[in-house]
């Protein structure tokens, strides 16, 4: 049977979504490889949210035509996702090499379009179709052999975003808000519990608009608090995270869930994109400065140990040095553990792109710098200060980089690394926190309770 190689680039979405590709090829008896070098078809899963992330795509895919085509004339190549969607034909019109472009609502088609390509039906297939219960189609998970099966899953619960935030292309690759029924979720995560899976993390676009339209409102809970009332039932499951959520999602029942829900683990990511109100609003954001900094101190007193992570855009059009002085004193203010910085990129078809005051690269670039420095000072010291602490983790197996030790996560999203072993896996247990790296603690085997 073909071999296939995917590679993946963005977000977890993407991630998610190329698992569920792979796991439909794999039922129908392809063999997934890691290198295109082996590859009979070598797919890309793309991310659109900046130009940089489809520069590096079509760069990829160039060069590999590029080499393979010499050795392997019949390989087959792909794009999958995001930049499929928005750019569908153009892509082939631009590297006719191309025989495969699939959006995000069909990704459950890929393998029926290899079979077409690889019998010759047909030549080249573009789908870059809406499909209505499309977000009922990202379930299929990748099982891992018997013994060692995954610690952390993935459990897709929306596809699509109406916030149209005006900086944003998600809204035109995803398309509208689609909620998947909550017992469709809750059976998906009782499997992967059943397979050994200790943490899950609920996926979408905006997870906080989860079942705004289908589900209503009970007992003054939204659809997804009752979804996260409903996963936390399920025996076996130690953790729930979730992501990407809006603040403006914050209701109170969603605080206090915090308070009442203990296997919800102890970690918001809030992004505020800026500090500003002026630019917030023209980001059509939803929520001003004050609202923000209100649902952070709620958190915080729902659940005092809570991380707060946050991305931030650096050089929104027509960011003045006030506004961008906003943007580090609420930095200050908030003192996140950790804050993705993003430079400003303008994206097709969403308003800010023609927004008057584009800012010179320069410029974002020293605001970038400037902001990189603040955000890596406060994070350093929140890090440290969790030297000499004992930290509770659940461990998820070895770590990437260096085999002889494991990596492990807190309930507050802070990556763990010790030297341990692989019986190690799947643990929930306590390290002392011995030295700090950048945005990594490490813990001292010496000092572990078993
Ligand atoms: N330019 C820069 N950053 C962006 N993001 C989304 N769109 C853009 C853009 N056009 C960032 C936001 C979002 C994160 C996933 O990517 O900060 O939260």
């Amino acid at each position: 049977m073909p071999t296939v190689f995917i590679k993946t680039y963005g977000c977890q979405m993407n991630e998610r979504d190329s698992e569920a590709v792979a796991a439909q090829l794999v039922a129908k008896g392809y063999s997934l490889v890691k290198s295109e070098h082996v590859a009979d078809i070598v797919l890309l899963n793309t991310c659109s949210v900046r130009d940089n992330a489809e520069q590096t795509a079509l760069g990829k895919m160039s060069a590999m035509i590029g080499l393979g085509r010499k050795d392997r004339p019949d390989q087959i190549f792909g794009f999958l996702g995001c930049m499929a969607q928005s750019r569908g034909q153009e892509l082939i019109d631009r590297l006719p090499d191309v025989d495969l472009v699939v959006g995000t609502q069909k990704f459950h088609r890929v393998a029926d379009y290899l079979d077409d390509l690889l019998e010759g039906r047909r030549k080249k297939i573009v789908d870059t179709d809406a499909e209505s219960g499309s977000e009922s189609t990202i379930r299929e998970h990748l099982v891992s052999g018997g013994s060692q099966p995954s610690v952390t899953a993935f459990v897709s619960i929306m596809q699509g975003c109406n916030q149209y935030c005006t900086f944003c292309i998600v809204p035109y690759t995803r398309g509208e808000e689609r909620s998947r029924p909550i017992p469709e979720i809750v059976s998906e995560c009782q499997q992967m519990v059943s397979r050994g899976v200790k943490e899950i993390t609920l996926l979408g676009q905006i997870v906080t608009s989860y079942g705004k339209r289908e589900i209503a409102k009970h007992e003054g809970k939204t659809a997804f608090v009752q979804l996260i009332e409903a996963v936390h039932d399920i025996d076996g499951l130690e953790r729930i995270r979730f992501t990407s959520p809006h603040p403006k999602g914050y209701g109170d029942d969603l605080v206090e869930a915090y308070v009442r829900l203990p296997k919800l683990a102890s970690h918001a990511h809030l992004p505020v994109q800026s500090g500003s109100d002026r630019v917030l609003k023209l980001m059509h954001r939803g929520y001003d400065r004050q609202r923000f900094l209100e649902i952070v101190q709620k958190l915080r007193l729902a659940r005092s140990n809570i991380g707060i992570t946050s991305d931030i855009i650096v050089g929104f059009p027509g960011e003045t040095e006030e506004d961008f002085n906003q943007t580090l004193s609420l930095c200050r203010e908030v003192e996140f553990d950790n804050a993705f910085l993003f430079k400003y990129s303008p994206r097709r078809d969403t308003p800010a792109a023609s927004m008057p005051g584009q800012l010179p690269e320069s410029l974002i670039e020293e605001r970038h710098a400037r902001l990189l420095e603040l955000v890596n000072e406060i994070g350093a010291r929140k890090y440290d200060a969790f030297i000499g602490k004992q930290a509770r983790i659940l461990v998820e197996g070895p770590s990437k980089k260096n085999s002889a030790r494991v990596m492990g996560r807190t309930t507050c999203n802070k990556i763990v690394l010790f030297e341990g072993s692989e019986r190690h896996k799947g643990q929930v247990m306590d390290v002392s926190i011995t030295r700090v790296g950048s945005f990594t603690l490490y813990g001292d085997p010496a000092i572990v309770n078993l």
